[in-house]
């Protein structure tokens, strides 16, 4: 097998003509990652896999239709947000912006905000699946030619730095401020621990004076998010069940997916929905030659999806070095978006 080289960056063609549409920079995770996460998750007196590893190509287009679902609020609710607010977004950062995102997925979102921005200089995405990924960065760089694109394939919570060109105070240079966007309320993925040294690492990564657009769900009825993650078609039951498909998959694993039911509660104690699976009955799983024993009931933690008041989110993000400026709610006060700046 051939080495490869993490952090190398490779320029991909955009056109027929050669002219570079995007570059690529390899940073993503050892391929057996996936293996030691699971055989050492299934080890532990309450099983877990990190829900990094739901976005594998299926995982990916599965969310893509999580986010689509009439129970699904978040994505169009956000969506709305940004298409309200981007102009207000493009005033307070100003001309030249190099965008970052952070799990740029299909990069749809973005697109509201390259649109609103005066003269955006860079796009640079940072995503774990790769084909989601290069799918956006071509697509992007076909509708955006005057920009420096840049498809970092990357877990954003690891360690790896980011091709930012140096920011010029002069007006008349081309690099202008750094504005982090980090929308769909990923960030509730953490636990608030983790939620503030995330920030306080891209604090650090995206440098003095750079700006952050972060969307965050809110806190709400237990019933209104329970069905969020209950979908009728099946959806996000199907987006759980595929970690376990994978792991046949790409581990020889021989889970059997019908002795395994998705479940998503609410857990006001945490205000957090937690998502698992739930073994039907007393069964034994081989994963690479190694058995693990699941009771009946036996929970498997899969997500977790941490929910936020205003104030709560505002206080976590000072914690981590970020001064709160404006945030943005639908009148329905089911999501918000939040732009910060970095302390100065
Ligand atoms: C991508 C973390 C925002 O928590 O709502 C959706 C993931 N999981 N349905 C969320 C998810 C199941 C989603 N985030």
């Amino acid at each position: 097998m051939a080495e490869r080289q993490s952090g190398a960056a490779t320029v991909e063609p955009a056109d027929a003509s050669g002219a570079p549409g995007y570059t690529f920079h390899d940073h993503a995770p050892a391929p057996d990652n996936f293996r030691e996460a699971v055989l050492h998750g299934l080890a532990q007196a309450h099983k877990a896999i990190p829900f990094r590893f739901l976005y594998d190509a299926a995982g990916s287009r599965l969310f893509e239709q999580i986010c689509q679902q009439p129970e699904y609020y978040l994505t169009r609710t956000e969506l709305a947000l940004l298409e309200n607010h981007a102009g207000d977004i493009a005033a307070r950062v100003g001309p030249g912006a190099q965008l970052v995102e952070l799990g740029s997925g299909a990069g749809i979102k973005v697109e509201r905000l390259l649109a609103a921005l005066t003269e955006p200089t860079a796009y640079i995405a940072v995503e774990i699946s790769r084909p989601a990924l290069v799918a956006a960065v071509q697509r992007l760089a076909a509708d955006w030619p005057a920009l420096d694109i840049h498809a970092v394939w990357a877990d954003y919570a690891s360690g790896f730095s980011l091709p930012l060109a140096k920011t010029q105070a002069n007006a008349q240079a081309k690099a202008g401020p750094v504005l982090g966007f980090f929308p769909g309320s990923s960030i509730g993925n953490l636990r608030p621990a983790q939620a503030q040294s995330l920030l306080a690492t891209w604090r650090q990564r995206l440098g003095a004076g750079a700006h952050l657009v972060i969307g965050v769900d809110l806190i709400k009825a237990p019933a209104v998010l329970e069905a969020a993650y209950n979908d009728a078609a099946g959806i996000t039951a199907a987006f759980t069940g595929n970690l376990l498909v994978r792991a046949n998959r790409e581990l020889g694993a021989d889970f059997d997916l019908d002795g395994f039911e998705h479940e998503a509660r609410y857990l006001p104690g945490r205000a957090a929905i937690q998502i698992n699976l739930v073994s039907r009955c007393a069964q034994q799983v081989t994963v690479s030659g190694r058995r693990f024993q699941f009771a009946a009931g036996e929970r498997l933690h899969v997500e977790d999806s941490h929910k936020y008041s205003i104030d709560n989110f505002r206080s976590l993000a000072d914690s981590a070095g970020w001064q709160a400026l404006d945030v943005w709610t639908d009148a329905n006060e089911l999501f918000s978006v939040h732009h910060l700046r970095v302390r100065g």
